[in-house]
């Protein structure tokens, strides 16, 4: 029929080859959510079994209804598992993908599970179960790798090397105390992964499609039976929800802020130049041209992969902040952020924990550079302070009189001369060379939190009894 094709061909014209049966498609590909949602096919099933055993023990649906619903749902886990389930992208996502499935199993009494519930409230739940069990992953590795770090600080707290700021050399530090800033950074994400969990447990499921249900449904029962604290207090908020994944994502985005500045040390460090480690070959790759190269590739992908992180916390920040109450389907778009987040986060400081395992300390390389910069500057000063009783502003003009010679002479402040060191302040004695070795400056600095050896081991021992 001329007509029929004029209109077909019209239609293909506009929508493009690619959807080649009409507007359906392009509606069926914008919405579904199976491709990724399908990750969530535990939690959807576990949360249907807690739902169904409610609904009987309420006597809203029968125990025998519930019985067949219970074991429809169990052969379903075990048919995705074995992989044989077939998900279809039709059924839009992963909760109606289960529901028809279960309707082919067990009949009619399938269609009695969504009673009293929506796949507003069943998505809330389902995706606040994945990202709960996905924090406590988070805070297992970022133990492993806080241990990784008290070994190298314990092995390392008398290994002196230069502390900078500017990235220039400021006073010698303790590899040891360097490694114990790395334990605080990750000790406090690891405290912010607990107050997520803290702050996400509380059970959706019950809040129905926003405004609860008239079914005499048990919220604490399923609350209990899937692990939460207690139900959610208010199913407006329960349903448009999505604070949890904001701070998962805002705490992804902190620790791997973390561990991208602990890469770019990383990077610096194994540099010829500096020559402070060397890395493992397990996480550094070599050129294909130039022999002589080791790179920290794995470094730097961990340094990427923070970008990626930090975006997709601005991605859902962006997508809930234009939000209506209660759910839009806008929202749907939160889940692959997480997921993507999560598994760059989960390599990252996976790679990282082996880094700081594996890598070689170069002691000697550390002191040489440690030693130079006149980084005991700070201890002459103090000393004329301490010893000869100058005000700090006098000990400091002193003292940069004394790196002028050095700088002059071509050698460092220990190695100038007593008669050179009296030359600028009649006062100074032989006791001064006691404060100018960089192991005197360290050794001096007990102030609590400070870079003594003695000092870093109270902070390792501290650490070690909360890890
Ligand atoms: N796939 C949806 C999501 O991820 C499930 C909830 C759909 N709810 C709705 N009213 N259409 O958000």
């Amino acid at each position: 029929m001329a007509d029929g094709n004029s209109e077909t061909k019209s239609s293909n014209q506009m929508w493009g080859g690619r959807f080649a049966s009409g507007p359906d498609a392009i509606m069926e590909e914008i919405n579904a959510s199976i491709g990724f949602d399908k990750k969530l096919y535990a939690q959807d099933i576990r949360g249907s079994i807690a739902h169904a055993t409610m609904l009987a023990h309420q006597g809203i649906i029968s125990a025998d209804d519930k019985d067949k619903i219970v074991h429809g749902l169990n052969t379903i886990l075990s048919e995705i598992e074995s992989g044989a389930f077939e998900f279809s992208r039709r059924l839009e996502d992963i909760h109606m993908n289960i529901e028809a499935r279960l309707a082919t199993l067990i009949g009619p009494a399938a269609g009695r599970l969504h009673t009293a519930r929506s796949r507003n409230d069943q998505v809330a739940l389902d995706f606040r179960l994945w990202v709960k069990e996905e924090l406590q992953r988070t805070e297992k590795a970022l133990t492993a790798l806080i241990a990784a770090f008290l070994d190298r600080a314990e092995e390392h707290a008398d290994t002196v090397m230069p502390g900078f700021t500017h990235l220039q050399t400021a006073q010698p530090v303790t590899f040891g105390h360097h490694c114990m800033a790395y334990v605080e950074m990750f000790g406090r994400d690891r405290s912010r992964v607990r107050h997520a969990i803290e702050h996400m447990d509380e059970s959706p499921i019950g809040a129905a499609a926003l405004a609860g249900t008239g079914f005499p449904i048990d919220r604490h029962m399923t609350a209990k039976a899937l692990g939460f604290a207690g139900p959610t207090r208010n199913s407006i908020d329960t349903v448009s929800d999505r604070d949890f994944a904001l701070e998962f994502l805002s705490m992804a985005s902190i620790t791997a802020t973390h561990l991208s500045r602990l890469a770019e040390e990383i990077v610096i460090w194994s540099t010829p130049q500096f020559g402070f480690i060397r890395l493992s070959d397990a996480f550094s790759t070599g050129s294909s041209i130039m022999p002589q190269k080791k790179n920290p590739d794995a470094a730097e992908l961990v340094r990427a992969k923070t970008g990626r992180i930090n975006g997709s916390l601005i991605a859902l920040l962006t997508v809930m902040k234009g939000l209506p109450l209660a759910y839009s389907k806008d929202m749907q778009e939160d889940k692959e952020q997480v997921f993507d987040s999560a598994e760059s986060l989960e390599l990252a400081i996976a790679a990282m924990t082996g880094m700081v395992r594996d890598m070689t300390i170069r002691s000697d390389r550390m002191k040489a550079a440690a030693g130079s910069g006149y980084s005991t500057a700070t201890d002459l000063a103090d000393w004329l302070v301490r010893e000869a009783g100058l005000p700090f502003r006098d000990a400091h003009h002193v003292t940069g009189r004394a790196v002028a010679l050095a700088e002059q002479k071509g050698c460092d402040l220990a190695d100038l001369s007593l008669a050179d060191l009296q030359s600028i302040h009649a006062d100074i004695t032989e006791k001064v060379f006691d404060v100018l070795t960089v192991e005197a400056s360290v050794a001096s600095r007990t102030s609590f939190g400070g870079t003594a050896p003695n000092e870093v081991r109270k902070q390792i021992a501290w650490w070690r009894a909360r890890n």
